[in-house]
């Protein structure tokens, strides 16, 4: 038999437990190969905690949020340790053997393909799922989550349009994505945003402030806008990327006390004003003399059942995954492409993220009805 270890890394999101129970069913339904489960991300494999996954197990968890195996932003290369952080990559790899696994498949969004990388690097027979409500994974068309989550803002936005009416308000609401606008810019247009602002359209708060007034003109005393957490203004968004590339220059340098210094003056930008829609809900106010609400989404966008799209996407790709366990195919990310799957190789996924292009037909489409984006 060949032995499959599975874990699931990064945020949670929508269709894990939809992707665990078709790799599992699939897996055991060849009669030739078996199946464990490690919690809690790497920290699972690197303290052997393991969750049997049989047929029982299996089989009620398809329309469950979340993870049955538990889920941590532990790297290989940077865990904590007795209060330490230290480079477990070799005592992951001395794990996956002490466990004889013949493949180990890692069920994550952008940074997990990473930390999945690193252990193919040493050998392991590593294959990879992309998940994250970002939807920012390079080199898949979609990620499953993404669909979910998007579903979730699209409500909200529903929600916010009839007391923002009501009230003559601005109603500013702030959705995930990390670094990427898909989330904001699926759910701003599925949702009529007026506004929407997302991390690769820098914005001039001036043009989005004369958008809204506008409309008011127009008799409509309400607007609901819709950014992205990563969102920022032309002006911040010019030093954030500056500071981005400073630290990339001290990375191809090797200097590390460069490098974390370089990081740190990016995580302090970035914490001030990513997003900061507190600020934006403030000025817009003082800008177009309409009273606004801020309505964070936070973490409800990952919570709950996945839709009918993330659990058929997880179970496709569950089911790619382990035909290429039987074809020895490792090293790669099991990706949604067109109307079918295919594999990558994770080298060609590795460092690279799929954001929004500019010109991308639900930008265009969304100008063409309107919608602010506030730039370009
Ligand atoms: O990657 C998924 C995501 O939800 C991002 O949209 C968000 O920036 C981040 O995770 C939040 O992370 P955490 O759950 O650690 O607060």
């Amino acid at each position: 038999n060949k032995h499959i270890g599975i874990l699931t890394a990064g945020g949670d999101s929508p269709g894990l437990n939809a992707a665990i129970r078709a790799i599992g069913k699939a897996a055991l339904a060849t009669g030739r190969m078996d199946i464990v489960g490690f919690r809690d991300g790497f920290r699972g494999l690197l303290e052997n905690r393991t969750m049997r996954l049989d047929r029982d197990v299996l089989s009620s968890i398809l329309t469950r949020g979340g993870t049955i195996l538990g889920t941590s932003r532990d790297k290989p290369h940077k865990m904590m340790v007795g209060g330490e952080i230290m480079d477990m990559t070799d005592a992951l790899c001395a794990n996956y053997h002490h466990h004889s696994l013949d493949v180990l498949v890692c069920i994550g969004g952008g940074g997990t393909q990473k930390n999945a990388w690193r252990l193919a690097q040493k050998g392991l027979n590593i294959i990879t799922l992309p998940k994250t409500i970002d939807n920012d994974v390079a080199m898949t068309d979609v990620t499953f989550g993404f669909d979910t989550a998007m579903e979730i803002a699209t409500e909200a936005i529903d929600r916010l349009h009839s007391t923002a009416h009501s009230h003559h308000r601005i109603i500013v609401v702030e959705i995930m994505g990390h670094n990427a606008g898909w989330l904001a810019l699926g759910a701003g247009m599925a949702g009529g945003a007026d506004v929407i602002l997302i991390p690769e359209i820098p914005y001039d708060l001036e043009e989005v402030a004369a958008a809204i007034r506008k409309r008011k003109q127009r008799g409509t005393n309400f607007s609901i806008v819709a950014v992205a957490e990563g969102a920022m203004d032309v002006e911040n968004s010019r030093i954030y990327h500056k500071l981005r590339e400073e630290k990339q220059k001290a990375k191809e340098e090797g200097d590390s006390r460069k490098k974390k210094k370089a990081n740190e003056a990016l995580q302090k930008f970035a914490a001030v004003n990513r997003g900061n829609t507190v600020q934006l809900t403030k000025k817009l106010e003082e800008m177009t003399g309409l009273e606004s609400r801020l309505t964070i989404l936070g973490h409800v966008q990952r919570g709950g059942t996945p839709s009918a799209a993330d659990r058929l996407l997880a179970t496709w790709l569950g089911n790619s995954c382990v035909n290429c366990i039987e074809q020895d195919l490792y090293g790669v990310m099991v990706a949604r492409s067109g109307n079918t799957t295919k594999p990558v190789p994770l080298e060609e996924v590795v460092g690279r993220k799929n954001l929004v292009p500019p010109d991308h037909p639900w930008v265009q489409s969304a100008r063409n009805v309107g919608t602010c984006f506030g730039g370009w």
